[in-house]
């Protein structure tokens, strides 16, 4: 699938390519299970700044298969082997997907291809954001955004981690109703509102949303509470944001970006596996919406545009 007009799901469309060849350092998959990300969605639809791509470039980040090709340098013994890989800002969306072997990983027994392009991005994200708010036993957490995968690890690793609470922002009672399932204690609208039972104020705050309500989020930081902005995905906050801050400064407060890529290969690949291994023993839910043909991913965008996907959305190559 590649993306041949920037805009609507229709720009998505099917092409023949050849065969991709390793380079030096690289593996070639066999894709059992591609994910579909909120990423993959603004780049198609233009608003990363198109993320240096051009059209013609095939969207999708990460993959899940069969090593079947390894370049020079790289250890034959990967071939054959069922693994998890990143595969950069695009190249993903295909049959045959390359990546460099520094971001593959092993799969268990006993984990399916679906569910590791599930968690495999995922968790990682939301494991380093906990501990970028330096997240502790206790801390109340509020995940705001909590139902697509990043915002859905944070509850899981947040409860697994001992938090005091858990609240989650959502637009929607029935994904209100599974994220209570997976350990959520307060679930709030959008606005933040809505369960006069949740903590006022939250030690740590992981936020997926961004946008124009950020402020009122900062406002809703208890006295040291930190809040680490992993995603965008209602777009930039008002360029003043940092005003609320410093308005309350006796509050001791902190406002954090944070990206995977700031973390050490081995450190990503080392909380990958565990997750894995978790998965595999029922320690970690992967949260699949749907399973769909790697030629519907325009459909598969067009639900992730309608706001109504929980989890993943995965594509299968026929
Ligand atoms: N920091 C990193 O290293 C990293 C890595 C990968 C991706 N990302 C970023 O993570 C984001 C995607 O994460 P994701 O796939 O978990 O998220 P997602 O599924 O795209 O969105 C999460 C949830 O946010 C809510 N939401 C959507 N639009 C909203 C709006 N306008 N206002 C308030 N809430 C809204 C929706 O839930 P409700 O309708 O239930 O409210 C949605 O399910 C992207 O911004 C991507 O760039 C960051």
């Amino acid at each position: 699938m590649v993306i041949q007009q920037f805009g609507d799901p229709s720009g998505l469309q099917v092409v023949e390519l050849p065969e991709p060849c390793p380079a030096a350092g690289q593996v070639v998959i066999g894709t059992e299970a591609i994910g579909v990300g909120g990423v993959d969605a603004m780049i198609r639809r233009g608003t990363l700044g198109r993320s240096g791509s051009s059209t013609g470039v095939v969207p999708g980040s990460e993959v899940a298969g069969t090593v079947t090709r390894v370049g020079d340098g790289v250890d034959r013994a990967w071939v054959g082997r069922r693994v998890w890989a990143f595969t950069g800002v695009g190249g993903a969306y295909a049959e045959r997907a390359v990546a460099a072997v520094a971001d593959v990983v092993a799969l268990p027994d006993g984990l399916s291809s679906v569910e590791a392009v599930t968690l495999g991005s995922a968790v990682p994200v939301a494991h380093f954001a906990l501990a970028h708010g330096r997240f502790a036993p206790g801390d109340s957490v509020l995940v705001r955004g909590a139902a697509g995968s990043i915002g859905i690890a944070a509850v899981q690793l947040a409860v697994r981690g001992g938090a005091g609470a858990v609240a989650v922002t959502t637009s929607s009672q029935r994904r209100g109703s599974r994220l209570r399932e997976l350990g959520a204690t307060h679930v709030l609208d959008r606005a933040g509102d809505g369960d006069a039972t949740a903590p006022p104020s939250f030690d740590v705050v992981v936020d997926v949303v961004g946008g124009p309500d950020l402020p009122s989020f900062l406002d809703r930081l208890a006295p040291n509470g930190r809040l680490v902005s992993v995603g965008m995905v209602a777009g930039f906050p008002p360029a003043d944001f940092g005003v609320r801050l410093l308005e309350t400064f006796q509050q001791s407060r902190s406002f954090a970006t944070f990206s995977l890529s700031t973390v050490p290969v081995a450190d990503r690949d080392r909380v990958r596996s565990e997750s894995f291994t978790a998965a595999a023993g029922g320690g970690l839910s992967a949260v699949v919406d749907d399973v769909l043909p790697l030629d519907s991913a325009a459909e598969a965008h067009h639900r992730m545009d309608a706001g109504d996907v929980f989890g993943r959305i995965v594509l299968t190559p026929r």
